[in-house]
């Protein structure tokens, strides 16, 4: 690739397998972006282990030590813009931004959600999907905007919705897709790849127009 790698900050509160996934795909010096930082509002995420085994700075930022939304969001901006990064990759962070967080970061935010949305928003995706008798569930990377998970999606994976699925066989079916698709969309944005035109983005030059679909079982 050509010019300097983007500096990505991720923000976790838990395992950390979507953070290893892009750790992993930061390791080819080709990919555009690199992970500078990762920061958790949980102290024993074990995603800042898995950022630490990378050679990655960590940061704990508790919103239990912050009296407001504002003053811990400003916290994290703080630590973000520390460390020089341009994108924030959110991978499992539980915490909601105000919109004065977002609008501080226009078109920088990635979140990936397990569900193909618009449809499925919030949380328990996996087994409402199932509970609505849908027979197809996936991921979606999308831009963070200051309406929950209703920005511009970038990229999209689908998997079949089995007979026998389990909340747990459902989410881990899908999660093997997010591994897949986290990476190709941040390389994307990082890329200068993506326009946004309304609630939509556009990529450009993207292998397969930004929808992944996995083969079926
Ligand atoms: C993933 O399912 C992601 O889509 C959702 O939270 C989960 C995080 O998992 N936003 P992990 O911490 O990346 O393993």
């Amino acid at each position: 690739m050509t010019g300097a790698r983007k500096r990505v900050g991720v923000l976790i509160s838990g395992r950390g397998s979507n953070l290893q996934a892009l750790l992993d795909a930061s390791v080819d010096p080709q990919f555009p972006a690199e992970i500078a930082l990762v920061i958790s509002n949980r102290a024993g995420a074990y995603g800042l282990e898995r950022a630490r085994a990378a050679g990655v700075a960590t940061t704990t930022i508790s919103h239990k030590d912050y009296p407001d939304r504002d003053s811990f969001d400003g916290a994290i901006d703080a630590a973000l813009r520390g460390a020089g990064c341009e994108i924030v990759c959110l991978a499992g962070f539980m915490r909601i931004f105000t919109p004065g967080f977002v609008n501080r970061w226009p078109n920088r935010i990635l979140n990936i959600h397990p569900s193909l949305l618009p449809s499925f928003t919030g949380l328990h995706v996996q087994r409402r999907a199932i509970e609505a008798g849908a027979t197809i569930a996936g991921c979606t990377v999308h831009i963070v905007t200051p309406d929950l998970d209703s920005g511009p999606i970038l990229a999209q994976a689908a998997v079949p919705v089995l007979p026998d699925d389990t909340e747990d066989s459902l989410s881990a079916r899908i999660l093997e897709q997010e591994h897949r698709l986290y990476p190709a969309a941040l390389a994307w944005l990082a890329e200068g790849r993506v326009r946004i035109d309304g609630n939509r983005a556009l990529v450009n030059g993207a292998s397969a127009s930004g929808v992944l679909l996995s083969p079926c079982p």
